[in-house]
């Protein structure tokens, strides 16, 4: 039987992974909370990514920029003009769609059928619609295809608008000094208004990197598929700044280690796969996306996009700020280089989409005689590494089991459970991705071992308390 978005959706709320937001009041539409296994796999993703970039380079800072920037960093970055979605409405069922997504849900639905050309051709044309404006004719599109609303079975369609993703507020105290200001929708322009300062102040080379983790917020006109597309959500991002004339090299190095990212956290590789951009994002003179085989389909969990030196010019005409980098060293020609603006190669992936990926591909219901729901997470990702657990509470087998788990909790994240029978404890362990379980037995009182129960393959081996720091502190680190 294969795994719905269903069961994902029960799993994560059952076991304290993912909450729907507000839910007292019957939730808010593509909002979610993390709940206390959510918020540390979630945050080690986020570890694991930031030690990735800043750790394991040389050439990569982090920094953390505020949600709130100036107003015209918005409209330098093309978002205030360009940052729309083409939304249709039907008139009879007054349910609102995303035009691009009825002609992409038509385009998926010739390839079913084995029309491949058709359904290439489509996506083709439309492309070139919406990148020319022509919503009239993408309106036309529509209904030459005979797409009909899936609630009111009509073609009856509104005109295409364009509809702007970015949220806004006021800031200031009373209506006359106040300010539009937006809420970020990508953290990418947070690094490039600071690229002058890091590189001054960090003493940065081109090539060099600046990464983010932080969250950033969409109006989604469809916000559906759970996690996958949240109005409200975090990024990480990096802008890798180069030489022009190099970004293509850096490019294609940079969607090759991000693919092995993705591969070495445990997604495995055929449900990984590039899918090159067929119509490009204002920014971009380059583009493909990583995606992940969710329970859904294939659909994008990071993007790779060669953005120029479309940024930073642009946030220097508006701001009539130098933003140009001095390099030192010799041209071919023998002579320095001397000023340019670096172009950018940015990787930016959501934390949620990763989560989501994660825990999808971790989900496992195992049949058998006895059926077993588990989460085969990677160790480094697992909201807690070890359990420690006392075969039965009388003859000092708890308190030894107590002083175990403290002895191990400032090294990892273990806790220690005494609740009914050992079995139903392992389940526990088991559906929240638990690695290790230590059980502490009459054995353990005579000789100082402890059995560790693997998560995977159930199996038991006998270690000495001694050992277990160091082999299951090397096994949980990645
Ligand atoms: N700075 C480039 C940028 O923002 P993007 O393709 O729009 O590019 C990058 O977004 C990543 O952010 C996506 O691959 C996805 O993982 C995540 N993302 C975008 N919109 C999202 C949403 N509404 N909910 C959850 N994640 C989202």
């Amino acid at each position: 039987p294969t795994t719905t978005l269903q069961d994902i959706i029960g799993h994560a709320k059952e076991y304290g992974f993912v909450f729907p937001s507000s839910e007292i009041y019957d939730g808010l539409q593509a909002v979610y909370d993390y709940g206390q296994n959510g918020v540390e796999l979630k945050n080690n993703l986020k570890q694991v990514w930031w030690k990735a970039m800043t750790q394991l380079h040389d050439n990569i800072v982090g920094i953390d920029a505020a949600i709130f920037m100036h107003p015209l960093t918005w409209k330098a970055s093309g978002h205030v003009d360009g940052f729309n979605d083409p939304m249709i409405d039907n008139k009879d069922s007054k349910k609102r769609y995303r035009a691009d997504q009825l002609l992409e849900g038509k385009a998926e639905e010739y390839e079913k059928n084995g029309e491949l050309e058709k359904s290439q051709a489509l996506l083709a044309k439309m492309g070139a619609l919406l990148s020319a404006e022509k919503l009239d004719e993408v309106r036309e599109l529509i209904i030459e295809e005979n797409i009909v609303c899936p609630i009111s079975k009509t073609a009856n369609w509104t005109e295409v608008r364009q509809f702007n993703l970015m949220f806004s507020t006021q800031v200031g105290s009373v209506a006359e000094d106040s300010s539009n200001i937006y809420l970020r929708p990508e953290t990418a322009q947070g690094i490039f208004v600071n690229f002058l300062n890091v590189q001054k102040s960090g003493r940065m080379k081109v090539p060099f990197g600046i990464a983010q983790i932080g969250k950033a917020f969409r109006n989604e006109i469809v916000a559906r598929q759970f996690i996958f597309r949240m109005r409200e959500f975090e990024q990480m991002e990096m802008q890798f700044f180069v030489r022009p004339g190099t970004e293509m090299e850096w490019y294609e190095n940079w969607k090759a280690t991000r693919l092995r990212f993705h591969k070495a956290i445990g997604l495995p590789t055929e449900k990984l796969r590039y899918h090159d951009h067929d119509k490009l994002a204002h920014y971009a003179n380059a583009a493909v996306d990583i995606e992940f085989e969710f329970p859904f389909g294939f659909r994008e969990i990071e993007g790779i996009h060669s953005r120029t030196d479309f940024d930073l010019k642009s946030h220097q005409d508006l701001s009539k700020k130098k933003q140009q980098y001095f390099d030192p060293e010799l041209g071919e020609d023998g002579k320095a280089i001397g000023n340019y603006i670096p172009f950018v190669v940015e990787t930016s992936v959501g934390a949620d989409r990763l989560f989501l990926a994660a825990f999808c591909n971790a989900y496992t219901v195992e049949k058998g005689e006895k059926e077993r729901t588990y989460l085969k997470l990677h160790p480094a990702l697992a909201p807690i590494k070890a359990a420690v657990l006392p075969l039965v509470k009388k003859d000092g087998l708890a308190e030894k089991a107590q002083e175990i788990a403290n002895s191990l909790k400032s090294s990892f994240r273990t806790v220690y459970d005494d609740g009914g029978a050992i079995g139903k404890r392992y389940t526990r362990q088991d559906l929240i991705g638990t690695p290790y379980c230590i059980a502490v037995d009459y054995e353990t009182m005579e000789n100082g071992t402890v059995t560790i129960r693997h998560r995977d393959s159930m199996e038991q081996e006998r270690v000495t308390i001694a050992e277990l720091k160091e082999k299951i502190g090397y096994a949980v680190s990645m």
